[in-house]
């Protein structure tokens, strides 16, 4: 669907210089990891090694891909860079704003009608701007991208988590915020810490119940939902070469769990195969040229202790069907002791519903091994005693799945099929009787089971596993149940066993589609005017923010002075709010509204030092904005820890705060506020912090000077009239410091556009 084969036929050109420079630089062999980065540094080839974990290196990423609820406050800001169209290819999907409730056809037009003003405005924009856009009930952002944009050895940044998808075919595909994507599509480079390497090695070869899942269940359960922190996992071995490109997107998907900064596979047989059953055997035939950069070098792979910073190694002809959870991904339990542990810990054994597809997993070959089961289940009288739901990742898959039967044999085991979007995985969903609270057991075949995700309600139990395992429990309606073991008694009361599940990796007839949902972007966009209704409460274009005054900022009120953690949800909450993710104005009345006050351990509640009174830290806010008083927050260590929200940094800076002075920054919400032209300031003496007091008015003094490296100064006036003045420390850079000037980083790019 208009991926763009001239841009991978540049992005392969590069590869072999660039390649020889990183090997020169490094001084060693390369992992397929550092193969990519390497190919894609803005600075062009390699001209030094970086050093993993620890150096920031600007990327040049070649395609951005957003969801519909991120998607709405990247491009606001794109809309304020003045560019005419994005740099470089683009693409939105509306995955995340459908509600499952009865069935895909029903649920698919009342979010079309509920979310129509977000949809014309994403829809405009990509219009405008030239960006692909894949209307709702096109699919799951994840899953179309594997179909029609991935590509081996390509870099891609996108605005949701689970981006690391796309590793399955070989890319370098990370979840970013708003802000990153808005910034690669208008021109700049995108930085990232150059990230450590993990490698798993696969033997072995997959067989029975087992699927590709269960190798991100067992990694997930060995190294936890930290264990990938700031690594890439590289898969390799010919465990790894055995597994379907399909499969391979499902590990990386998932390897989000284990917070990776993103997980990758070799190009191989079953990639170029991939490629051709989705008319991309133009693609396969150019990595075919370049096959030997497209994977990590033999001697990396034969000694990997050497070269990756942790190694792990699972032979898959050993490996287990796995349950994970409840609450958590990473509580990995082999079915064989699942029942155990179920009854042990008083978890409801009875399974309420089985849930299979989301972006993780609705291949073709899960869907046909599912339907295998289903099959069976219809062929050996036996009445499923779970609720059933199929989410089909892509319009293709469904078009393809439903041709070749498989909907038709889920319906038969009282299947229920959803929109090919989001749905349950992400709360969107409309569980009868959800808001009775009840302690319930559910099963996934998502990537997240935390509490409350899938129906908010705190006491659903969700497991999350493959899709053939979830179909089996969902026939038995019991967590106990082990298909590789045990019986179940049919409706004629005959005591039958499942077979193990059989399916096909690619559809022998290829695969089909009416109607895909996409729209191709005007050639030229000039006269393509874009929707947004004054009115609306979900959705405001942006101003620019004011450019710096020049002088030093004198008189600024302490708005707050937050004490603990003070984490992104704490200063923009996630929840109801998503709402007015595109509505600047009204999301910020979440503005730090987690924030625990110093002062008084409470939450949400400020004393305004206009009227001497408490109120809420928003309308306190509000207040000061509204005299022309700029205010400051305090905080703790590690502020704005968390996600890489860009609200989080925009909504001070909208509401008139002019500083953030704080023990220490998470370093994604410190570039954030640099990027909205906020200063974020750090104590240098973090006991400094407690000189702070309630009633301050506060001076920041040294900004006519303002330069790296150099101190500025912060007058803290307390009320009974003495003063306190401390030295605070910054980590502008030249570029950064004119992104404060011009009011904000976009402002900038605007002006030099
Ligand atoms: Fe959507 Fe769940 Fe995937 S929210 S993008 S289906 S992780």
């Amino acid at each position: 669907m208009a991926f763009d084969i001239e841009m991978i036929k540049k992005v392969y050109a590069r590869y072999p210089e660039r390649i020889e420079a990183a090997r020169k630089a490094v001084g060693r062999p390369l992992t397929l990891t550092e193969k990519i980065l390497y190919a894609h540094l803005s600075e062009g080839a390699a001209s030094q090694a970086y050093s993993r974990g620890v150096s920031y290196v600007d990327f040049q990423p070649d395609r951005v891909a957003m969801q519909d609820a991120t998607a709405q406050m990247a491009l606001l800001q794109f809309m304020q860079a003045g560019k005419s169209q994005v740099a470089v290819p683009s693409t939105v999907h509306c995955d995340h704003l459908i509600q499952a409730e009865v069935g895909a056809e029903k649920d698919l037009t009342k979010a079309k009608d509920k979310n129509k003003e977000v949809y014309d405005f994403l829809a405009s924009v990509s219009n405008k701007y030239g960006l692909g856009f894949w209307k709702p009930g096109a699919g799951i952002i994840h899953q179309v991208v594997l179909e029609n944009y991935a590509f081996p050895g390509g870099m891609m940044i996108g605005t949701d988590s689970h981006t690391p998808n796309a590793g399955g075919l070989g890319m370098v595909a990370i979840g970013v915020g708003g802000a990153d994507a808005c910034d690669v599509m208008a021109g700049l480079p995108w930085e990232l810490k150059f990230p450590k390497l993990i490698g798993v090695k696969l033997t072995g070869k997959l067989s029975g119940w087992t699927s590709a899942k269960d190798v991100i269940l067992k990694v997930a359960g060995i190294l936890t939902v930290k264990g990938g922190t700031g690594a890439i996992v590289e898969y390799f071995g010919d465990g790894a070469k055995s597994l379907s490109a399909t499969g391979k997107g499902t590990i990386c998907n998932m390897g989000a769990e284990i917070g990776a900064t993103t997980s990758i596979f070799g190009y191989d047989e079953k990639s170029a195969a991939y490629l051709a059953s989705t008319e991309r055997a133009d693609v396969a035939e150019l990595a075919n040229g370049i096959a030997e950069h497209l994977t990590g070098d033999d001697e990396v792979y034969a000694n990997p202790a050497t070269y990756f910073d942790e190694v792990i190694e699972i032979n898959l002809s050993e490996l287990e069907p796995h349950v994970n959870g409840p609450f958590t991904p990473d509580l990995a339990w082999p079915i064989s002791k699942f029942a155990a542990a179920v009854k042990e810990n008083g978890w409801p054994a009875k399974l309420e519903v089985g849930l299979i597809g989301s972006c993780t997993n609705s291949s073709y070959e899960d869907i046909s091994r599912a339907a295998s089961l289903a099959q069976q289940a219809v062929d050996k009288k036996l009445v499923a005693k779970s609720e059933y739901t199929i989410t089909p990742g892509s319009e293709q898959v469904r078009f393809t799945v439903d041709r070749d039967g498989f909907l038709d044999t889920f319906g038969q085991m009282g299947g229920v099929v959803l929109a090919n979007a989001c749905g349950p995985c992400i709360g969107q969903w409309a569980r009868h009787g959800a808001e009775k609270q009840e302690k319930n057991s559910i099963i996934t075949s998502f990537n997240r089971n935390f509490a409350k995700r899938a129906d908010g309600n705190p006491n659903t139990h969700s497991f999350v596993a493959s899709p053939e395992i979830v179909t089996a429990l969902a026939i038995a309606g019991d967590l106990t149940f082990n298909p590789m073991t045990d019986s179940l008694i049919n409706e004629d009361g005959v005591s039958v066993k499942l077979d193990e599940p059989s399916g096909l990796e690619l559809p022998t007839k290829g695969f089909a589609v009416e109607d895909a949902g996409y729209q191709q972007p005007a050639e030229d966009g000039s006269n393509v005017s874009v929707v947004v209704s004054p009115t609306s409460d979900r959705l405001q274009l942006l101003d620019s923010f004011k450019p710096w005054e020049g002088t030093d900022l004198k008189g600024l009120k302490l708005l707050i002075k937050a004490k603990g953690k003070c984490t992104t949800d704490h200063i923009s909450m996630a929840g109801p709010w998503l709402r007015f993710r595109g509505h600047l104005d009204n999301i910020s009345n979440n503005m730090l509204i987690g924030a625990v006050n110093a002062y008084t351990d409470a939450t949400n509640s400020v004393k305004n030092q206009l009227t001497g009174t408490y109120g809420e830290v928003p309308a306190t806010q509000r207040d000061y904005k509204a005299n022309g008083i700029g205010s400051i927050v305090v905080g703790d260590e590690n502020y704005g820890e968390g996600s890489s929200r860009e609200h989080a940094a925009m909504e001070p800076r909208f509401l008139g705060v002019r500083a953030i002075l704080v023990k220490s920054f998470a370093r994604i919400h410190e570039t954030n506020l640099k990027k909205q032209g906020m200063l974020g300031l750090t104590f240098a003496n973090p006991a400094d912090y407690d000189l702070v007091q309630e009633d301050d008015s506060i001076d920041i003094i040294g900004l006519t000077t303002f330069a790296p490296g150099k101190q500025l100064q912060v007058v803290l006036n307390h009320a009974d009239g003495s003063v306190d003045t401390i030295q605070v420390n910054h980590t502008y850079n030249e570029g950064q410091i004119e992104w404060f000037k011009a009011g904000s980083a976009l402002n900038l790019i605007k002006a030099k556009a």
